[in-house]
């Protein structure tokens, strides 16, 4: 099966500030994106329904479950915790909890059926990249600096080159490259 990274991150690779906070990033408060025009969705809708689970970690997780309401009520969510023994109460038959490593994870993705899965959260990504499954990185860069905060990368067992396969800039200085894992 493959395994998708589509992420927005800070010039200088954050993905949320320290404490979770993503003020910085346009769009995360529901309002459209200044200087973008309003139907422009970055591609995040063909990536969506291109994919049949969504794999998160704790942290994305608790951010996700403070929004109003749960954001992805048809998608099969998968959240990876080595400290929750289980689920909230309440919160929809869609979302499934695991203690898997990445490759016992996708081994029961892949027996389930299912054919790609959205990687989601800086440290989940992190675990799936040094395990080598991610097959491709989306990333949306804003123009902001914050200087420190939630990274996207980090440490790795060995290089991982990457292809690009497409970049585009937009009006209002976003960028975005979608990468191939090689
Ligand atoms: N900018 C964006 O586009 C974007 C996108 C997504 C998320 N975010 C933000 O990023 C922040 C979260 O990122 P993050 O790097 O802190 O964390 P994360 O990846 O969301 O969560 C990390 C936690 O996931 C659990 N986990 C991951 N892989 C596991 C595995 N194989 N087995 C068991 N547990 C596993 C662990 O939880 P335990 O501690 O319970 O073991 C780990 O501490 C949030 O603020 C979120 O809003 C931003």
């Amino acid at each position: 099966m493959k395994n998708s990274v589509y992420i927005a991150t800070s010039l200088d690779g954050y993905i949320a500030r320290e404490n979770g906070e993503l003020d910085w990033l346009p769009g995360a408060n529901g309002k459209p994106v200044e200087g973008l025009d309003p139907t422009d969705d970055l591609g995040f809708d063909a990536f969506f329904a291109s994919v049949d689970v969504l794999v998160m970690g704790r942290h994305t997780f608790e951010t996700a479950l403070s929004i109003e309401a749960w954001p992805y009520p048809k998608m099969p969510v998968i959240i990876l915790s080595s400290k929750l023994s289980q689920l909230p109460s309440g919160i929809p038959e869609t979302i499934e909890l695991r203690h898997s490593t990445p490759a016992e994870l996708v081994e029961e993705m892949n027996l389930a059926g299912y054919q790609h899965a959205y990687i989601d959260g800086g440290k989940t990504i992190q675990r799936f990249l040094n395990a080598g499954l991610i097959n491709d990185i989306t990333i949306t860069t804003i123009p902001v600096l914050l200087g420190n905060g939630i990274p996207l990368f980090g440490e790795l067992n060995a290089d991982i080159q990457l292809k690009l396969v497409e970049s585009k800039t937009f009006a209002n200085g976003m960028m975005q490259s979608r990468y191939e894992v090689s």
